[in-house]
Parts: structure tokens; sequence; C-alpha cells
């Protein structure tokens, strides 16, 4: 039986899938909902930094491995659950083998695990011969989390809602990033919790004004762009705010913390900057060099 079952994984198309992480260039939550979500605004960016998932068909069963020993391989985790769930709600009877090679930080804002559940979907649609269209997809990546439908989508988008209704964003995209993950995973529930916001006259929160009418040009984004989880995790950890401050002085035209955080990110037009600025962090900080990504072509 288990001989087989390899046999399975290694006649199947056995294949490689990128699943990229996203920043948020800018985040306004604008309410909370009776469902006990909140309700924002938001402008997802994919970048460079992966995930990597080796998905293939297997008789019955669903098996996930990942190379970071201390995130679940059950139910725990969100791929699993895409798997489970695609399974479940197309009535399929195959089972499936995928292996996370784990880059991304957890507990980061940098929707990790979201991406990997969306990139399950997707290989696992094409696995499993569904040929299910995009439309088809979105709601089971809605259930699973507020993140994932935009990473079906991918490249750039603003986010409403809970983050899942998206409409596709081109903004520019000719910098360079520099993501620094200060090695404190936050949970985004504790940050949501404590966020606090008015609905006050100032631009930043006003409703009657988008985040899309400032994305087109980089020059806006410092000047209006901003993060409203950032002053719940910079209160609670300071030196945080020390962290983006630095990306500054180095010459980013634009530096923020990434959704619930705690990654830190730096855009800089210069890419000898971006490298500059990397050489400076500190050991103890995970970083990484990025640029945009464009959306999946299928
Ligand atoms: O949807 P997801 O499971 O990723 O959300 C994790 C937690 O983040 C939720 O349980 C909720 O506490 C918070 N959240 C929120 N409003 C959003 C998205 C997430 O309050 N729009």
């Amino acid at each position: 039986m288990q001989i087989n079952r390899c046999a399975d994984i290694m006649s199947s198309s056995l294949r490689h899938y990128s699943a990229y992480a996203k920043i948020n260039l800018g985040l306004r939550i604008l309410g909370r909902r009776e469902d006990g979500y909140h309700e924002l605004e938001t402008i997802f960016q994919q970048i460079s930094v992966r995930d990597v998932l080796t998905v293939a068909a297997q008789p019955d069963g669903i098996v996930v491995g990942c190379s970071d020993p201390a995130i679940p391989v059950d139910e725990g985790n969100l791929a699993w659950r895409a798997a489970a769930l695609l399974r479940q709600r197309a009535g399929v009877t195959r089972g499936c083998n995928i292996q996370i090679q784990k880059n991304i930080p957890v507990g980061a804002g940098l929707g990790g695990g979201s991406s990997d559940a969306a990139t399950t979907l997707m290989a696992l649609n094409r696995i499993w011969e569904l040929h299910w269209p995009l439309p088809q997809l979105m709601p089971l990546a809605a259930e699973l989390g507020s993140d994932v439908p935009f990473f079906l989508l991918g490249g750039s988008a603003l986010g409403r809602g809970r983050g899942e209704i998206l409409t596709p964003l081109q903004i520019p995209q000719e910098w360079w990033g520099v993501l620094l993950y200060p090695n404190l995973p936050i949970s985004t529930r504790w940050v949501y919790e404590n966020a606090t916001f008015n609905l006050t006259k100032s631009l930043k929160n006003s409703k009657f004004y988008s985040l899309t009418s400032f994305a087109e040009r980089l020059s806006d984004w410092d000047l209006h762009l901003a993060n409203d989880l950032e002053p719940v995790v910079f209160n609670r950890y300071p030196h945080l705010m020390e962290l983006v401050e630095g990306f500054r002085r180095k010459g980013a035209f634009y530096a923020r913390m990434s959704g619930s955080g705690s990654a830190l990110f730096g855009l800089f037009l210069d890419k000898s900057d971006a490298l500059n600025a990397l050489a400076g962090t500190r050991q103890e900080h995970t970083t990484f060099l990025f640029h945009p990504i464009a959306p999946r072509e299928e």
C-alpha cells in the first residue's frame, strides 16, 4: 500500500508552486462590524518573498509537511484546511500531499499562511482536474481567511470589506523593498481587538476618500497612505517605530508596518540604496530584499 502511494505521488504531476507574501501599502479601519471583524480599506501588494509548495495527488487522505517544525501540519495549517474544503465542496475522493518550504515569517502581517492556502486551492484545482474558474474559488478562499482571496488574484489590489472585496489596481512597480521581521510574532486578532479608530474629519480618517486616489503616484504614498494598526503595535513595541524611521533615514521614499505586523518595510527607488539599507540592518532581525510581483497569469 505504501509503495503504491509513493508511486502515485511520483507519477502524478508533482509540481512546485510559489506562494508569494504580501505587504499592505496602506490600511484604513473604517469601523467594527457586527460579525466581530473590522470594515477596512487596504492596498495589497504581492512581493517576491515566497514559500514554495510541492503538491501532488495521492489516492486518499490529506498529508501536509512543512520545513518549519513549529508549524502545525494538521487542520491547524491553513493549506490543510484549503485542501479539505476544496475536496469536500468539489466532491473529490482522491487525496493530496502538500510539502511547504517555509520562508515567509509567521505572525508577521505578510499573509504567509493565507498565500499557502490560496496556492493550495489553485494547485489542487489543476491537479484534481476540477477546472473551477476564479469566481468559483473565491468564496472558498474568503471562508478560509480575510486575506486568502487576494492571493488568488495576486499583483496589486484594493481590498474592502474584511479585505475580501477586491479591485485590481495599476500602481507603480519601479522600486525595491527591504523587509525586516523583528522576530516578534504578533497575533492578528490581538492587534484588531486593540485598534482604536475615530472617524474624525481628518483626511486620513475621512470616509469620503479612497486609498486608490493616492496609489498611482509614489510621491503621494508618504503624504497620504497610513496603516491604522501601527499605533497599536508601536505603543506596545516602541522600538519598531525606530526601525521604520531607520529606513527613512537610509533614503526610503516610503516605510511602514505591514498589516497587523510585526514585519516592517522600506521602499527605495534605487536598488543600491535598498542594498545599503539591508546591509545596515542588525543580525538579530530576519531581512529580505524584495520587489513587487505581477498578478497571476492563470
Ligand atoms: O480572517 P482571518 O482569520 O485572517 O482574521 C484573523 C483575525 O483578525 C480575526 O479573527 C479578527 O479578529 C481579525 N480581523 C478583523 N477584521 C478584519 C480582518 C481580520 O477584525 N478585516
